[in-house]
């Protein structure tokens, strides 16, 4: 089943109960509302964790770090299959110590993930973003790259797109890593489990600035980020369906995201993310040869 999240207006109730001078101006007023209308937070996602540490500014929600608690909030439903969008501007000034994440989890100790973690730092120094894909439990797939503007100045677009091809991790939809699959090659590929979006902002000093060496500064508290512009476009999997079904029905459900031209990445988006691992990535855990002096299996395969 479809699920485009940008709810359908109603013209036609629009129409039936006007009059025809005012067709115009209803027809002008959801064209304008719905060309704007990014589905709310509430619609799509509920805080699972401190809810009293949200607060709702506009379009805006803000989630808080304080030396009480983190925060969280967590799809309504799960998906197979489809593309999340969310706009992030992350926490100003000191954010050392903090990470925020944005990631696509299912559950269970088998399950699958892609994550997006952003790595807090102190002020006037660079943010990281790692991400990771984890596989039947599975992950220690993390990458890191530094990127090419201040997120913690403006909201910027964070995407992922995940189809029976590939798994795709986008920023302002320039693609920053791919997971393809491999399954011809015996190596598993996600696409058997409902998956949940989640983000979350937490306190992880004792890995996340600098290796550890920086801790949060509580004086800075409380850490601030600010999230927008929620969109999830994919088959919805109620959870009373088992996933096998799930899986049948999403694998078939004609998706906009199993068009072909989106089982790899075009030209475009091929240098782009070129250019991105050659200029912005900091760690790769296919190129680190002593955690893993065998190189992991899908990395042989990767032309990335
Ligand atoms: C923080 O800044 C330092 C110095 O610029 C940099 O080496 C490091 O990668 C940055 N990010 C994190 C998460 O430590």
């Amino acid at each position: 089943m479809f699920f485009p999240q940008q709810k359908p207006c109603n013209m036609s109730s629009i129409m039936a109960d006007s009059s025809s001078s005012l067709v115009a101006v209803a027809l002008f007023l959801s064209l304008f509302f719905c060309a704007n209308a990014t589905a709310k937070f509430d619609q799509l996602f509920q805080p699972y964790w401190a809810p009293d540490h949200f607060s709702f500014d506009g379009d805006a929600v803000n989630m808080k770090l304080d030396n009480f608690s983190g925060a969280g909030f967590s799809s309504k439903s799960k998906y197979m299959f489809g593309k999340v969008n969310i706009q992030i501007k992350l926490v100003e000034g000191d954010s050392a110590g903090t990470v925020t994440a944005f990631y696509m989890s299912s559950d269970g100790p088998k399950h699958h993930e892609f994550d997006f973690e952003f790595l807090g730092n102190t002020t006037g120094e660079p943010y990281v973003v790692q991400t990771n894909v984890y596989v039947n439990g599975v992950g220690n797939r993390e990458q890191r790259l530094n990127l090419w503007f201040d997120p913690t100045k403006d909201f910027h677009t964070y995407s992922i797109l995940w189809n029976q091809r590939q798994v795709v991790f986008l920023v302002d939809e320039t693609p920053i890593r791919v997971h393809t699959n491999l399954e011809h090659k015996g190596i598993p590929f996600p696409k058997d489990q409902a998956m949940g979006v989640y983000s979350s902002i937490w306190n992880a000093d004792d890995w996340a600035t600098q290796g550890g060496r920086v801790k949060t500064d509580w004086t800075h508290a409380p850490f601030v980020a600010s999230y927008r512009a929620f969109e999830i476009d994919g088959c919805e999997c109620p959870v009373t369906t088992a996933d096998s079904d799930n899986a049948k029905r999403c694998a078939n459900s004609g998706g906009w995201w199993d068009q072909p031209v989106l089982s790899e990445l075009n030209v475009h988006q091929s240098h782009q993310l070129i250019w991105v691992r050659a200029n912005h990535m900091i760690y790769d855990y296919c190129s680190d040869t002593g955690r893993f002096p065998s190189v992991p299996a899908e990395c042989e395969h990767h032309r990335h």
